[in-house]
């Protein structure tokens, strides 16, 4: 079950005594039913706000810089908000309940599952894949695609794909042969994956707006970021910018949150690597470390690290998570996608 799910549950539960039971992510719109102003719930989606949940979960000083949303205003729209999607505490014993029902997604290899909890990419939070170029990073976020689509009970997510590609190597042919795999029809698989070309990171950020308008509108099991860093490295260059590059990207990075939290998606992201120099290299022979540094670091829920084997395989390793232990799987790159390694 995905957190949009968990919640349209949570609100079901809570409104029983209500004839209509109703249901969430809720669109925006359902403010004025609270007493908000048309006009100002107009205000809120321009902004890019597209639901109660997105309204909720924005703090106040960023309601405050939207035009002619006044203080009281703001007042008025958090109570109304806060009355229809629950930001109070909940018991643990609810949450681990709902937590064995986060859908997982399947990476197209079992082993690769295995190491993942309970079997693939977990909706409703980041994930992010480092590793050198050819590592598989894009292979994966292809596979993805197509999986996320399957029905729950194949380890799929029933829902479309949204891509974002900042480096151009989508691929749409690879699709066709990863559904054939999977017995998907492949016309059906092209449409139900929207995909955006990213050319500079305010670009970037600003797809995101409109993936929350998409969202709204149809149920999106999964959100990729080809790479998210790369445009960073071409946008800000130097010491002198490093700041304002890493507060640009952790302004991203929210967003992507917000979207896994409103609408329950899984969020995957891709990240290059830079060869770490310092005395780690002594030892181990050269080291890689992710772009983004702690900002990055912070913000996604479960790191990937993933490098290159003998031939077609290719070694991913778990390396931060809030309940995995690091461990390593194997599997290998193939016409259909991320595979299973067949020796
Ligand atoms: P960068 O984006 O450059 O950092 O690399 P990446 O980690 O995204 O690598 P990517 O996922 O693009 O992996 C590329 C590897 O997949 C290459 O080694 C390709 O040979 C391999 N590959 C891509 N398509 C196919 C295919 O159809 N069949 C097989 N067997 N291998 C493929
Ligand atoms: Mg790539």
């Amino acid at each position: 079950m995905t957190t949009m799910e968990q919640r349209r549950n949570q609100n079901a539960v809570q409104q029983q005594d209500d004839e209509e039971i109703q249901h969430g992510p809720f669109p925006v719109e359902q403010l004025q039913a609270a007493g908000i102003a048309s006009v100002d719930v107009k205000k809120l989606r321009d902004a890019g706000l597209c639901t109660v949940e997105g309204v909720a979960y924005t703090p106040r000083k960023d309601l405050l810089q939207i035009k002619g949303i006044s203080d009281a205003k703001v007042d008025k729209i958090v109570e109304a908000a806060s009355k229809l999607v629950p930001l109070g505490f909940t018991s643990a014993t609810q949450l681990h309940a709902q937590r064995q029902e986060i859908i997982q997604i399947t990476s197209g290899s079992r082993e690769l599952d295995k190491v993942l909890e309970a079997g693939g990419i977990e909706t409703g939070s980041i994930t992010e894949l480092y590793g050198e170029f050819r590592s598989g990073k894009t292979q994966l976020c292809h596979t993805l695609c197509v999986t996320c689509q399957l029905p729950m009970d194949q380890g799929g997510g029933e829902g479309k794909a949204m891509y974002i590609d900042a480096e151009g190597t989508f691929r749409p042919q690879r699709l066709l042969q990863i559904a054939d795999r999977f017995g998907l029809n492949g016309a059906d698989v092209l449409e139900n994956v929207a995909y955006a070309r990213a050319y500079n990171t305010d670009h970037q950020s600003r797809l995101l707006l409109e993936a929350a308008s998409m969202m709204v509108e149809t149920r999106f099991a999964l959100m990729i970021v080809d790479s998210a860093t790369a445009l960073y490295r071409t946008d800000f260059s130097g010491r002198g910018e490093l700041s304002a590059r890493q507060m640009h990207l952790a302004k991203f990075l929210r967003s992507l949150q917000k979207l896994a939290d409103e609408f329950g998606v899984a969020v995957v992201i891709t990240n290059q690597v830079v060869a770490q120099v310092d005395g780690s290299a002594l030892f181990a022979g050269p080291q890689f470390k992710p772009i983004g540094g702690n900002i990055m670091a912070h913000a996604t829920t479960t790191r990937l690290a993933m490098r290159k084997g003998r031939g077609e395989e290719r070694i991913c390793k778990v390396i931060s998570s809030p309940c995995l232990p690091e461990a390593e799987a194997r599997f290998q790159i193939s016409t259909e996608g991320v595979t299973d390694c067949k020796d």
